[in-house]
């Protein structure tokens, strides 16, 4: 079983990027491994939850707002391989799992991101690793998009990687590389977080345990 965390910018960035969830789909079918994934809302859910905060809605409903579009990208990767409704919660996920071949979904509940549910997920599946794939594929010394120079960290232990995070505003739309619930849902299962890109490739790498590219976060002898 792998539990993937797949960005919804890597999805639904500017628009809907149709081959790589072509793409996707197929590498989902030919996996030798039992795949959940948790769509994340990209684009689209940004500018939802931006329409809804300029009408005055509560974070609350902003949150509900993000998880519907997490659920309707997800519906996009519904094919073949998969349950064919999107699971609303991890014990649903879990049922679905045992019917079909992989499992899709998005959010859950407000109050984290879809990071937060596949943290929880692993968790309840007794996986000790969970990939989270990103727009940018990894966490830098600083900021990639704008400076040649930022470096890529191959290690950080849970503790710098919740300082990293609890310096961030909380807030429906904001884009952190892990969100601090999936970090702290880790630490206390002892769970590794593999931030990686959108190269199926390094993705398979992940997966069989051989070299990729990115970052991981858990518990490491300094
Ligand atoms: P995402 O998981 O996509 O969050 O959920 P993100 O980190 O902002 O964005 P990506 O990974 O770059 O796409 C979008 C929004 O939906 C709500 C949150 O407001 C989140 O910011 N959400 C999502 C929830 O409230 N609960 C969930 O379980 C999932």
């Amino acid at each position: 079983m792998v539990v993937i965390s797949l960005g919804g910018s890597i999805v639904n960035g500017e628009r809907v990027d149709i081959d790589y969830i072509l793409k996707f789909r197929e590498f989902m079918e030919k996996c030798e491994q039992k795949l959940y994934v948790v769509v994340g809302g990209g684009e689209t859910a940004r500018r939802y939850i931006s329409y809804a905060r300029a009408l005055g809605m509560d974070e609350y409903s902003l949150d509900e707002i993000g998880i519907i579009v997490t659920r309707l990208n997800a519906k996009l990767l519904v094919d073949k391989s998969t349950s064919p409704e999107i699971p609303v919660n991890v014990k649903d996920a879990m049922i679905a799992g045992k019917l079909y071949k992989n499992v899709v979904m998005g959010g859950t509940a407000p109050g984290h991101t879809t990071d937060g549910v596949s943290l929880l997920l692993a968790e309840k599946l007794g996986e000790t690793k969970v990939i989270n794939m990103t727009f940018v594929g990894g966490i830098y010394t600083k900021d990639p998009r704008k400076y040649g120079d930022a470096e890529l960290i191959s290690h950080m232990d849970y503790d710098e990687a919740k300082r990293l995070i609890s310096g961030r505003r909380m807030g429906a739309g904001l884009n952190v590389p892990v969100d601090l619930l999936a970090i702290k849902i880790a630490e206390r299962s002892n769970i590794k977080i593999y931030i990686i890109g959108k190269e199926i490739e390094n993705l398979e790498q992940v997966i069989k345990n051989e070299d990729y590219k990115g970052t991981v976060i858990g518990k490491f002898d300094s």
